[in-house]
């Protein structure tokens, strides 16, 4: 705990130092989204991150999050040095879409409208149409379907069909999965919920749609957070990372959170239900990266300004 503290002080005075602000996701531990709030930065979702990190006057940002928020952050300010705590810390999604791939998959399908989910690299987003989050993927897709467009989605298969089952949309999707949200399962939440009939539940849409079909809420980090501080219910059951456990739990303290199972006997594993790779945001990683003055995250310029295009045309519709 002192330990933490003096890492904690010493962190607030190297933001000071190199006039960085923090940008940090729900997923990383409570002190660093502490630590973020504490000194004028933020805690967001991905979306929220991109516009708050753009939007913002310093010309130093410390991402606390994944590898594709850190690139979407240099994509959109390009003029500013952007920090990682770690660069390794990636997301099974990205790494279950490869550039190449994903190239021949947008070349057999030609006519198609490119849509990608925010968690990818910068050159799989060079390659869309248009780049999504999950807090308005729904909205964009609902838009392009009626101006009569065939969507090309990639990679998360379970946003992606629940996208298609909301909107009717001609969809062909990629198959790739988020090992967090992969893991929930539906018939064990059934159980869960006759045990806690008046509990609601929160569902990010990377979960299986068994799971997702018994939502009270889907949505991003951000929605299901604002509809545990917001709706009258008492017991929330949460499918989702359990790192946004730590804001729920903070804006609605007397409110009762409870994980949704991941494994056969009903209990959430905890190992599941964290992504690892979030978890390499450590309050000492931050420390070292501010100290040491690297350049920080680079993108190719072509890339760079080829996924501009496609993240800034989700920002001009979400405007
Ligand atoms: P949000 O945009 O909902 O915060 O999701 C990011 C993410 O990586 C979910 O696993
Ligand atoms: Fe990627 Fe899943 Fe981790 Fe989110 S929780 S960063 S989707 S692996």
């Amino acid at each position: 705990r002192a330990e933490q503290q003096t890492h904690v002080a010493h962190i607030r005075d190297l933001l000071q130092q190199r006039q960085a602000v923090m940008v940090a996701h729900y997923y990383v531990e409570p002190e660093l989204q502490d630590l973020a709030l504490a000194t004028g930065g933020m805690v967001g979702d991905s979306l929220e991150m991109a516009k708050f990190g753009q939007a913002h006057a310093a010309q130093t940002l410390l991402v606390a999050g994944v590898k594709f928020m850190g690139e979407t952050a240099k994509i959109l300010s390009p003029e500013k040095t952007i920090l990682m705590p770690d660069t390794d810390a990636t997301c099974s999604l990205d790494l279950g879409c490869p550039a190449d791939d994903f190239a021949q998959f947008c070349a057999e399908h030609p006519d198609r409208t490119v849509v990608v989910y925010a968690n990818t690299s910068a050159e799989v987003k060079a390659l869309a149409d248009w780049v999504v989050t999950s807090s308005i993927a729904l909205e964009i897709v609902t838009f392009l379907h009626q101006q009569g467009k065939k969507i090309l989605w990639g990679p998360d298969r379970h946003l992606g069909q629940y996208i298609q089952q909301q909107t009717g949309a001609n969809m062909i999707l990629w198959q790739g999965s988020c090992i967090v949200h992969n893991e929930f399962k539906g018939s064990e939440l059934a159980s869960l919920k006759q045990q806690h009939p008046d509990a609601l539940v929160l569902v990010h849409p990377e979960s299986p749609a068994a799971v997702v079909a018994q939502a009270d809420v889907i949505g991003s980090t951000s929605k299901l957070l604002q509809a545990a501080v917001t709706l009258p219910a008492q017991i929330f059951i949460v499918a989702t990372d359990l790192g946004i456990l730590h804001e729920m739990q903070k804006q609605a303290p007397h409110k009762h959170f409870i994980a949704a199972p991941t494994a056969g006997n009903g209990a959430t594993c905890k190992s599941c239900a964290f992504c690892p790779w979030m978890a390499m945001n450590s309050l000492q990683a931050c420390a070292h990266v501010l100290q040491q003055g690297d350049a920080g995250i680079t993108v190719p310029t072509p890339t760079l300004q080829a996924a501009r295009k496609s993240i800034q045309n989700m920002l001009d519709f979400a405007a």
